[in-house]
């Protein structure tokens, strides 16, 4: 899997022979510019989808539920993911969160909306791990993130995305479950691997985080044939017809 959040990349993924696409709040980072994803709006995770949806018809796409959107409650779940599937045409929704999600989980299935998980390091919880660190380190830590994905499984989910978490841990907790992991920063034990589109492609140069591996530079290659382009500009040798 990778992300997409507008009509090229998504059109761009597709082409790959990429099968399922997540819209995700990482948005707020790669998109907009913003040091997390908590400020990422249930307007701005519409407006993205769509567009995703428009270049991809033929993918899976999934809609990340922003922060705030589906915490308050199940009713607020509900409501926002109902929202995403009505107005994106997107197929399913993700959010983050173990056992306190069970609630919320259970009603999105039951009403007919396909859930992905996300356990592990939780990006919308930053605040709460004081960064962005490896999760699940300890044999303890191990079997309780197994634990939780039990329980996200039972209640319905589809898959489970786990996120920058032991390797260990997500071969146990991959092994243990009989429905897909989908891993990142988690090492090849998982079912899958996601990856955020800007991150494989290089396409924020000076941006390389751990759990990534380049497949290009396309941002260098962006740099340099605009420059080339305003180069040309300036040395009026270029000629629009
Ligand atoms: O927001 C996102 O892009 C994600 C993936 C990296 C799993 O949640």
């Amino acid at each position: 899997m990778v992300t997409a959040y507008d009509y090229t990349s998504a059109l761009l993924v597709q082409s790959a022979g990429i099968q399922a696409i997540l819209v995700g709040d990482s948005l707020g980072m790669v998109v907009q510019g913003d040091s997390d994803t908590l400020a990422v709006t249930l307007d701005d995770t519409i407006y993205h989808t769509k567009w995703v949806v428009r270049g991809a018809p033929q993918a899976f796409i999934i809609a990340d539920m922003p922060f705030m959107s589906y915490q308050p409650s199940v009713e607020d779940a509900l409501r926002s993911a109902g929202r995403v599937l009505k107005e994106t045409k997107a197929q399913a929704v993700k959010l983050e969160g173990g056992l306190e999600m069970v609630p919320q989980v259970e009603a999105l299935v039951a009403a007919g909306i396909p859930v992905m998980g996300h356990i592990g390091m939780q990006p919308q919880s930053f605040n709460q791990y004081g960064g962005y660190g490896k999760q699940a380190k300890t044999a303890e830590e191990q079997a309780a993130l197994t634990e939780k994905a039990l329980v996200l499984e039972q209640a319905g989910v589809f898959s489970i995305v786990l996120e920058n978490i032991a390797h260990e841990a997500a071969r146990q907790t991959t092994e243990a479950l009989s429905i897909p992991t989908i891993g990142i920063g988690a090492g090849l034990d998982c079912d899958g691997q996601i990856q955020v589109f800007h991150d494989i492609l290089g396409l924020i140069p000076e941006f390389k985080p751990r759990h990534t591996q380049r497949f290009g530079e396309i941002g260098a290659s962006i740099i340099a044939a605009v420059g080339a382009y305003a180069d040309a500009v300036r040395q009026s040798q270029f000629v629009s017809k």
